[in-house]
């Protein structure tokens, strides 16, 4: 029997990747986010050259209730994943006084609520059935605080903390669940958070291909996280033992010119 994977933000970016990774492995795919037509170009892409099943569910995830809409949409076509992907997310820079409070809200609702509670829907049948796997995107601001950037950061802590905690809770239940941490990935995330595109100008810069292998990888060896890159993963590290009232300024600064 083939596996059934739900990824959320499959339009484009990591999502997208992580979506044709997971076709070429022979699963059958739930793909979610707001743009029909791309999702239902992708299906048509990966049921014809991997001869997998593709379900589309076009749906706002940044509206409260969305995630109870989701699992209810995927209960009536009688499907049950083995596999969630909790990767739709936004940021914005700006102040946060002057950031629009309707996008904070959304941001808020996507990043944090939507995938606590699809991660509370699905949960329950992949510990009944004693096999899941739960991949979470986070960031590698995640573990820094991040003026200009303020609650993107935030919710990003929110997402690590949650999954590793949750990784604890399920040892022994047969299911796994894998924080992923990229750095700056060239994506649509720069546009829609009102970057300053100058991601080609920084060191260690990863494609989403390779993010999403590195994140499929982790999420199918049950690793609790995982941080592309090894640039990446010394500056996660290097936070750690830096002077707690250095790090915030050194973030301010890359992200104020960002703006
Ligand atoms: N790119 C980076 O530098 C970077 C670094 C670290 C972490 N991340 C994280 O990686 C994840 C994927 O980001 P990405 O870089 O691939 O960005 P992206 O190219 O903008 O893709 C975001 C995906 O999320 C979907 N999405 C956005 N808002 C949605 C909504 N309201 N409802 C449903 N789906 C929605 C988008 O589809 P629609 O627009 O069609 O809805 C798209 O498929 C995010 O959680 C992001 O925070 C990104």
């Amino acid at each position: 029997m083939s596996t059934l994977a739900l990824i959320t933000g499959a339009s484009g970016g990591i999502g997208e990747e992580l979506a044709r990774i997971m076709a070429a492995e022979k699963n059958d795919l739930i793909l979610v986010a707001r743009s029909k037509a791309k999702l239902e170009t992708l299906a048509v892409e990966l049921q014809k050259a991997h001869g997998i099943k593709c379900y589309v569910v076009d749906l706002d995830l940044a509206r409260h209730g969305a995630a109870l809409e989701l699992y209810n949409r995927v209960v009536s076509l009688n499907l049950k994943p083995q596999i969630l992907v909790n990767n739709a997310g936004f940021g914005e820079v700006g102040t946060f006084h002057e950031n629009q409070t309707r996008k904070i809200e959304e941001m808020l609702t996507l990043n944090i609520e939507t995938l606590t509670m699809l991660t509370r829907y699905f949960l329950p049948d992949l510990v009944k059935q004693k096999t899941g796997r739960i991949l979470q995107v986070a960031s590698t601001a995640a573990f820094l605080p991040g003026p200009y950037m303020a609650v993107y950061y935030a919710s990003k802590a929110y997402v690590l903390h949650f999954s590793e905690a949750l990784s604890i809770e399920l040892k022994g239940t047969g299911v796994t669940v894998t924080a992923l941490c990229p750095g700056p990935v060239p994506s649509g995330f720069q546009a829609r958070a009102n970057m300053k595109n100058d991601l080609m100008k920084l060191p260690g810069i990863m494609s989403p291909h390779a993010v999403a292998q590195i994140g499929y990888n982790a999420l199918m060896k049950g690793k609790s996280y995982v941080i592309p890159g090894f640039l990446n993963w010394l500056s996660a590290f290097t936070v750690r033992f830096s002077p707690r009232c250095l790090v915030p300024l050194v973030v301010a600064r890359l992200n104020r010119n960002r703006t």
